[in-house]
């Protein structure tokens, strides 16, 4: 597959191979650490806004708090930074449609980067039961998508969804198809570089909610890249967080494996604050446990209520009007906390979008 980037198959290795996740080109550093202003689209997204927390800092209490809002790309969510990117592989590969699976916010920006590159069909496949804002689903209709509701969980829309690209010869967008991860990785790495940008240096810890897995670990992957670059002396420590109603990286991590396992899809229970994040098969769940486990990392669950008393929190407090999921690494934080002892080193709360 013809990546806009150069990162290529052989770079990345999961831990089962080797001890190290992921195995760095020169080349690779070189270029994803200078600016792309040559990549038109990069306009468009990313460039987030970056702040230091006081208010929630204090009330947690943490020495140092800063988020990392991803609410503010075109869509709401930081899956435009991945939207773009694969759609510009699927248009230099003159597709004529593309297809993924969405529990909402990948399919509204899927439609958006297909709608920009002028790619002739997007079909979106969301399970029947799930809670669209109306605002999602008009959204992909502006942008000229079909949207296809399946019978089943999230796992089964992606099976659908990949099984008719093979069938209609559309660009598979699914988490899991052939090439995807490299280019999320590189997608995802932009994150780590603008906060290094903004910080110039890394902090010492990284919060990130996890469904599968793959933002948390293209943000370990820019981190490593910066290392390698000689850019900053350290990785963050990663942290996943995400729902108690059910993910297999949370799980996995918690039960002290090296390799990620399935829940049972009775395991798992989708609610309208949860969907983003939970699901019985993590697709690239084992790269993201790799990623905790080699930045000395760990994973925290917190409940939906949390997670909705945390987006409050986070309107309230810091004006920001964030999406229940992006929501859990507050109430995951606060979970660390005890008898109010300060929480030493710097945080960085990755938002992941905003509410709609
Ligand atoms: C708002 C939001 N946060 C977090 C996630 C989880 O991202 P990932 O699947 O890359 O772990 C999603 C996934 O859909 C999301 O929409």
């Amino acid at each position: 597959m013809d990546s806009p980037f150069s990162i290529k198959s052989e770079d990345i290795v999961t831990s089962a191979d080797t001890s190290s996740i992921l195995r760095i080109s020169a080349k690779t550093i070189a270029r994803l650490t200078e600016d792309q202003k040559h990549v038109k689209w990069h306009k468009m997204v990313g460039h987030t806004t970056f702040t230091e927390s006081r208010n929630l800092a204090n009330m947690i209490p943490c020495e140092r708090l800063y988020l990392k809002f991803e609410g503010n790309n075109p869509t709401g969510t930081q899956k435009d930074r991945i939207a773009l990117a694969i759609s510009e592989v699927a248009k230099k590969e003159s597709y004529v449609g593309i297809t993924s699976a969405s529990c909402g916010n990948f399919g509204a920006a899927l439609s958006y980067a297909a709608n920009y590159f002028k790619i002739p069909e997007t079909h979106i496949y969301i399970p029947k039961d799930y809670h669209l804002p109306k605002s999602r689903v008009n959204m992909m209709e502006q942008n000229n998508a079909q949207i296809h509701y399946v019978d089943g969980t999230y796992e089964d829309a992606v099976f659908y969804s990949s099984l008719m690209a093979r069938e209609n010869n559309w660009f598979d967008a699914n988490p899991g198809a052939p090439g995807l991860l490299e280019i999320s990785l590189e997608a995802y790495a932009h994150i780590a570089i603008e906060i290094f940008r903004s910080l110039r240096r890394a902090p010492d810890y990284v919060l990130c909610p996890v469904g599968n897995g793959t933002t948390l670990a293209g943000i370990y992957f820019g981190f490593k890249l910066l290392y390698e670059a000689n850019k900053t002396t350290s990785v963050p420590r990663m942290i996943a967080t995400s729902t108690r109603c059910g993910n297999p990286i949370i799980k996995s991590f918690k039960s002290k494996r090296r390799e990620i396992r399935d829940l049972s899809p009775d395991e798992i229970k989708e609610t309208r604050a949860n969907e983003p994040l939970t699901n019985w098969h993590s697709f690239d769940g084992q790269v993201t446990l790799d990623a905790l486990n080699e930045s000395n990392g760990f994973a925290e669950e917190v409940s939906d209520t949390k997670m909705v008393e945390s987006a409050r929190l986070l309107k309230s407090e810091e004006g920001l009007n964030v999406h229940p999921a992006s929501a859990s690494t507050l109430a995951a934080l606060s979970n660390l906390t005890k008898n109010n002892v300060i929480l030493k080193g710097s945080y960085v709360a990755v938002l992941t979008g905003r509410d709609m």
